[in-house]
């Protein structure tokens, strides 16, 4: 494991990455990436928590990409079965002749959650639903190729089972920007541009309360992140989730729990719900599940999933890289490495060690390695640390919240380095 510190900086952005944005900036979209004289980088190559941008320079990812590379970047085991896949097979017809992977990779999905919440659940209760558990599958898969489109997937499955229309969303929330997920995000920024092609089909209510919305009859669904993330790494109350759950059954809606970013150890639990022991009955999941290859799922439990119709030869919600052969082999590989690497375990006593140390420098919040420092105004200060070759980004609607989601692969030295720099840049003079 690369346990690297930032090289000694001369000029950041350096010279090759000042050229490369000029050039970026006559053939992307304008609205895309940020281009100033001291932003962006250009990357050129990553391994663990270390990035090396196109001019030399070495860097700390305190980021994870996004919150992809919890198994660290370039995992070589992870690159391995990417390049066996590829010698292999790259695409195949996901929905109509698919790949062996893509059952591999929905099984092992359903043995992660569900099978194991109901395990659980029913080792609590007596062994006669454990036993039932073990031979049928609680759970059924649609696979697909990001965050937002997984959302989608969730969107679509509570309408099927429930034939009513009306989603509880909360402020804060982030699922992400394809029009039906952008109907549950929160933030006008993204969505006012194009609230005329919106569906409106979303009531959102203060997160961290269970929701009381009028003619909760039209409502079928509420989506939710246990933990907010780009809304500011929030943590609810304890009681939240719980009563969410509660509310949910008392009228009958689908409790969909957007896993995307705090899913797959991040917070120190397989998945954030587990903190609270709520079982959802449909769970997104993206981001850090293939390791940085780009593949989402929406996983529900199966009365509710089995409400969509057996296909007739036509899949009436798929997609062209649905299930695709190197998505999955990146997948398996990926959660092979979490597992021998007690991601879980890690980030959580990892997460609480950082969460003391910067206890002392302002404010945290969060679980785990998915934490958030409250520091007024984070922009200047993101710019700074990259300067001092440490990566982070701002979280929260007003960018008021430093956000750490490190590769889980993270050294302790390494996190000594970047919170000496965080004293030294926060302390007062
Ligand atoms: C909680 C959550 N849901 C959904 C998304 C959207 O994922 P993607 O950007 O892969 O579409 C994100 C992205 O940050 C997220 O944090």
């Amino acid at each position: 494991m690369n346990d690297l510190l930032p090289s000694r900086k001369t000029q950041i952005p350096g010279p090759k990455s000042r050229a490369l944005s000029r050039q970026l900036r006559r053939y992307e979209s304008r609205n895309i990436t940020f281009v100033s004289g001291h932003w962006p980088i250009f990357w050129q190559r990553a391994s663990g928590a270390n990035v090396w941008d196109v001019d030399g320079n070495r860097y700390i990812d305190l980021t994870a990409a996004f919150g992809v590379a919890s198994v660290g970047h370039n995992n070589a085991r992870v690159v391995a079965a990417l390049k066996a896949q590829a010698g292999k097979l790259v695409h195949a017809m996901g929905d109509v002749h698919p790949n062996e992977l893509k059952l591999q990779l929905a099984r092992e999905l359903v043995g992660l959650t569900f099978r194991r919440w109901c395990s659980r659940a029913s080792a609590k209760r007596g062994s006669a639903l454990h036993r039932s558990a073990a031979t049928t599958s609680p759970a059924r898969v649609i696979f697909a190729n990001s965050g937002a489109e997984a959302v989608e997937v969730a969107l679509k499955t509570a309408v099927i089972h429930t034939k009513r229309p009306g989603v509880i969303a909360f402020e804060g929330a982030y699922h992400g920007l394809t029009y039906g997920a952008l109907d549950t995000t929160w933030r006008a920024h993204f969505r006012s541009p194009f609230s005329e092609q919106l569906g409106h089909f979303t009531a959102h209510v203060p997160f961290g309360r269970v929701p009381n919305v009028a003619n909760i009859g039209d409502f079928g669904a509420v989506i939710v992140e246990p933990i907010q993330g780009r809304g500011g790494i929030v943590v609810p109350p304890d009681d939240f989730l719980p009563k969410l759950r509660q509310f949910c059954d008392d009228h009958g809606l689908v409790l969909i729990v957007d896993e995307i970013y705090s899913g797959f150890c991040r917070t120190g639990r397989w998945f954030a719900c587990e903190h609270w022991g709520v079982t959802p009955d449909v769970v997104c999941v993206g981001k850090a599940m293939a390791g940085g290859f780009p593949i989402s799922a929406c996983i529900g439990r199966a009365e509710v999933m089995d409400s969509w119709p057996e296909s007739q030869g036509e899949a009436i919600h798929t997609s062209t890289f649905l299930g695709n052969p190197l998505g999955c082999a990146a997948a398996l590989a990926s959660i092979r490495e979490m597992k021998r690497m007690k991601l879980d375990k890690r980030s959580q006593e990892l997460g609480k060690w950082l969460a003391t140390r910067l206890a002392k420098i302002g404010k945290v919040r969060g679980k785990g390695l998915m934490l958030g420092l409250e520091v007024g105004n984070a922009v200047p200060l993101v710019e700074k640390l990259l300067q001092g070759g440490i990566l982070v980004l701002p979280e929260g609607d007003h960018n008021e919240i430093l956000g750490l989601t490190p590769p889980l692969v993270i050294t302790k030295r390494q996190l000594e380095y970047c919170v000496a720099e965080l004293n030294e840049l926060l302390s007062p003079r």
